[in-house]
């Protein structure tokens, strides 16, 4: 399922965009953003067949497809340990939006929430659009450490989120119980919301495993806003659908009134919500199965860039990108970003601000969710370009 025939690179050329292989001369293999090269698993478009077949596409429930909050709660109940009814459920658009969402309905111009640093592009945009402020916490990428003293201090009077990112991308960070239970009384001794993005939750690799914030203690599952997509496990960011968990219903119903979905102004597509679906219900072996490969791809990537003078790499403990140290090197992340895009002909994301903050300074990262060939082929061609240097 995950060898080079089930990587389609004429469709991938047609559709895949977001930096990815539309975007790219033909000759460059873009390991940019976290997007798996393989088709998804047949469940999901048999589903999608089947609704459609129907041919009805009536409005749907405004909170949310039946079968879809049934199966989301199903999910978080079974597989994240935490007692999810379906009217805790909301879907929406993507991970993206869900975070989006949480920072509409709970910030207000001015206040601060607290994000990783370095961590994902969407928390520091999602807050910094609707007025918010975004306070980083470092947690190195080298040590995965994390100082809660130095947590503690960030809280001020106007501090009303604190966004956890489980697994962390870029860095690979899988939280452990005890690191998630500090960070859970911390919030609640300040009485703050906690984010918890959860959308790499899926792909971890032994002996590491994933723990659920909300399935920690019944009042940090009360603070907590849970969000997840299927964008990473199933390989579906084009249908844009993820879920938010919320079991307090104030903070549903806040985050239902300040969605629109009610109006119709906003909504979520019903084949998304089927597709979902099929995802939880159906699609468990694939997704074993995708996760047996990125470890060895997780392998042969961390190995080949460690082999490289100047660059050093830790193994991520989640999540399917290799987050790389190569300062060693002498350049800068854009001068690397630039020169494997023009020497060695690998799109790469830089470690800048933008991407990722001010932590991400002399790192790249490198999505390995493809297949074995073309992942040989790009690690080949940076080798050889750095030796060059
Ligand atoms: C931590 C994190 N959250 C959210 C997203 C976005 O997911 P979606 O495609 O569902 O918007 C990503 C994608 O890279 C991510 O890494």
């Amino acid at each position: 399922m995950f060898d080079p025939n089930h990587v389609d690179l004429p469709v991938l050329r047609e559709r895949a965009y977001n930096l990815r292989w539309a975007t790219v001369p033909p000759e460059v293999i873009p390991l940019t953003a976290a997007d798996p090269d393989f088709p998804c698993p047949h469940p999901i478009t048999e589903a999608i067949r089947r609704f459609a077949s129907a041919r009805y596409f009536s409005y749907t429930p405004a909170e949310g497809w039946p079968e879809f909050r049934e199966s989301m709660a199903a999910f978080f109940t079974n597989k994240r340990h935490w007692p999810a009814s379906p009217g805790d459920i909301l879907p929406v658009d993507s991970a993206a939006f869900g975070i989006y969402l949480t920072c509409k309905a709970f910030l207000s111009p001015g206040d601060e929430a607290i994000i990783f640093d370095p961590v994902d592009f969407l928390f520091r945009y999602s807050i910094e659009s609707v007025g918010g402020r975004a306070v980083s916490f470092p947690i190195p990428a080298d040590t995965g450490i994390v100082d809660f003293q130095l947590l503690e201090t960030l809280i001020t009077d106007r501090t009303k989120l604190i966004c956890l990112c489980n697994p962390l991308n870029p860095t690979g960070k899988v939280f452990t119980a005890a690191e998630l239970i500090t960070l859970g009384e911390l919030a609640l001794k300040h009485n703050l919301l906690i984010l918890s993005d959860e959308i790499w939750s899926d792909i971890v690799y032994a002996p590491h495993s994933f723990t659920s914030i909300a399935s920690l203690d019944p009042a940090i599952r009360k603070s907590t806003i849970t969000i997840t997509g299927f964008s990473k496990s199933y390989g579906l960011a084009g249908l844009r659908i993820g879920a938010i968990g919320a079991t307090h219903p104030p903070h549903w119903q806040r985050l239902f009134e300040a969605s629109l979905h009610a109006s119709t102004v906003h909504g979520v597509n019903i084949l998304s919500q089927v597709a979902a679906s099929a995802a939880l219900r159906e699609c468990g072996e694939w997704l074993k199965g995708f996760l047996g490969h990125l470890d060895a791809m997780r392998r042969l990537c961390v190995d080949s860039l460690n082999a490289i003078p100047g660059i050093r790499c830790t193994l991520p403990q989640g999540c399917y990108v290799a987050f790389a140290d190569v300062r060693g090197t002498g350049l800068s992340s854009a001068e690397m970003r630039d020169m494997l895009f023009d020497r060695a002909k690998v799109a790469v994301v830089p470690g800048l601000p933008q991407w990722f903050g001010p932590g991400a300074d002399g790192y790249i990262r490198l999505s390995f969710a493809t297949s074995e060939k073309i992942l040989q082929d790009a690690l080949q061609r940076i080798q050889s370009t750095i030796h060059t240097l």
